[in-house]
């Protein structure tokens, strides 16, 4: 903890570190992580602590590995991108979970929130229909249990099946349950092209209804014709919290969006899991009306808002070459369209290929980062550069995010300062979380702890090139113990699962 702060030259200290000229700052949180997959290989959260993260939100976007049904336990493992070693999906509960993954600790801390979709599939597998009665109980209850068991709230992921396939009341039933216990509702939402405003709108929705803070994660607006759309996505966010709906927003610093490659395939694609797309793709008659529909011009579909020269192949498990390559000049080079060259891809990928969307505009950008309830969130993994996790091209917000924020965006162009930048990285996600010993500086708070060189501090990650540290972090420390001093990981693994206060 911290237990003074002023001026303390007259007292005695064990340790002494000489941060003059540099900035010290509570520990940054992550507000939207897919680290709980990465974690379990990669126990020194290597490319998230060296940009000073200190506690990583997970389970974002509708996913994450717990709560499990015995029945449905084989469609979860085969609908993950990522299974490290130790992830059985064995857990009986959620907190038999958060116990596994607790058990070796971490170098940063966890807040756990629980996947709308993995709720579904343990309830009713890839089924895409509205839920029995007693399917939506059983979630419920899943979700009452996950939240006594520790987690913080619930995600949804509605532009993924199975998220894709419920209705709103489905989600808001489900939400009630995780307001009873206080939780929060993140979001990505059902649309970030055409119906980006109509998706916002239903988010908010789950937050009247569902009785419950909302999360908007990752807030953009993609696609070219959709572009200048997030001022008035902020906008609806404005009017909902002069209702009294407690909605905020989460961004990342970057023009580019990534995801599986899958996602360029219609929802209904997926139905009945990852093995029953295979058998799809592998019969010509369906895998020519799938082709049909990823060409159809639809208000969501990606191919209509970007073209193929956008699409960047950022991790392959196979076709290694065609890793940083755009799917234009991959189809150009095997003398096929790029739409086959696309399915083709995801058919010898097994559904596990991922791409960079580059789709996004920076004026919306910088709307988003200059708004007062907007916070920062990687949408990234812990990573690092060598091993199998420093394989691919992955987005390089992974490596890169906080400092660019600092960097790029307070320090060189201005759009925010440097104390908004920090604070939308600390004091505002931990007002979001209820988290009163954390995201501040004070006696008495956990000592998270971050010392950086404001005039240095900038990102070094790129879409070439992105398994690449940040400058100009030179220490961390997570509960009271450095992970990072000057500029070093020490090994050190303080971080915890953080339960709700
Ligand atoms: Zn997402
Ligand atoms: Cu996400």
């Amino acid at each position: 903890m911290i237990s003074a702060l002023g001026d303390l030259s007259r007292e005695r200290a064990g340790t002494t570190l000489n941060a003059t000229g540099k900035v010290l700052t509570p520990g940054f949180i992550d507000m939207h992580s897919h680290s709980d997959w990465r974690l379990w290989a990669n126990r020194r959260a290597e490319s998230k602590i060296r940009q000073g993260v200190t506690t990583e939100v997970v389970g974002n976007c509708g996913f994450s590995p717990a709560p499990v049904s015995p029945e449905f336990r084989d469609d979860l493992r085969g609908f993950a991108l990522y299974v490290p070693k130790g992830m059985t999906f064995e857990w009986p509960s959620f907190r038999d979970y958060l116990h596994a993954f607790d058990a070796d600790g971490t170098a940063l801390n966890v807040v756990h929130l629980v996947g709308h979709g993995t709720l579904r599939i343990a309830a009713m597998g890839f089924a895409r229909r509205p839920p029995t009665a007693g399917e939506l109980t059983r979630m419920q209850r899943l979700m009452a249990d996950a939240m006594d068991d520790g987690a913080w709230g619930l995600s949804t992921g509605l532009i993924y099946a199975p998220g894709s396939y419920a209705q709103t009341d489905e989600i808001i039933a489900v939400a009630r349950s995780a307001a009873r216990q206080r939780g929060f509702y993140a979001s990505h939402i059902r649309g970030e092209g055409a119906t980006l405003l109509d998706a916002v709108s239903e988010a908010i929705r789950v937050g009247r209804e569902g009785e419950l803070p909302v999360q908007v994660s990752h807030v953009k607006a993609a696609g070219r014709p959709n572009w200048g759309n997030v001022p008035r996505a902020l906008e609806l966010i404005d009017a909902a919290r002069a209702e009294g709906i407690d909605v905020r927003a989460d961004v990342y610093p970057y023009t580019a969006s990534s995801t599986t490659l899958r996602t360029l395939l219609p929802d209904w694609a997926l139905e009945g899991g990852i093995d029953a797309m295979l058998k799809r793709l592998a019969d010509p008659t369906e895998r020519a009306r799938v082709r049909a529909a990823v060409e159809s011009p639809s208000a969501e579909s990606i191919v209509s808002r970007v073209g193929w020269e956008n699409v960047m192949i950022s991790y392959c498990a196979k076709r290694k070459d065609l890793e940083g390559r755009r799917l234009s000049e991959i189809a150009r080079a095997q003398g096929i369209d790029a739409v086959e060259a696309a399915i083709q891809l995801i058919v010898d990928e097994a559904g596990k290929a991922y791409m960079i969307l580059f789709q996004l505009d920076e004026a919306d950008l910088r709307a988003a980062l200059a708004h007062p309830h907007v916070m920062i969130g990687s949408d990234g993994s812990s990573l690092a550069p060598y091993g199998p996790l420093g394989e691919g091209k992955p987005h390089p917000r992974s490596y890169g995010t906080f400092p660019r924020v600092l960097g790029e965006y307070a320090r060189e162009q201005r759009t925010l300062s440097l104390a908004t930048a920090v604070h939308k990285m600390t004091g505002l996600p931990a007002a979001r979380l209820g988290l009163r010993d954390r995201g501040v500086l004070r006696t008495g708070a956990r000592a998270d702890l971050v010392v950086f060189d404001a005039r240095r501090v900038a990102d070094r990650a790129t879409y070439e090139d992105p398994h690449r540290y940040p400058d100009g972090i030179e220490h961390v420390i997570v509960n009271g113990r450095f992970v990072i001093k000057h500029g070093e990981h020490t090994g050190s693994l303080p971080g915890r699962v953080l339960t709700p206060p």
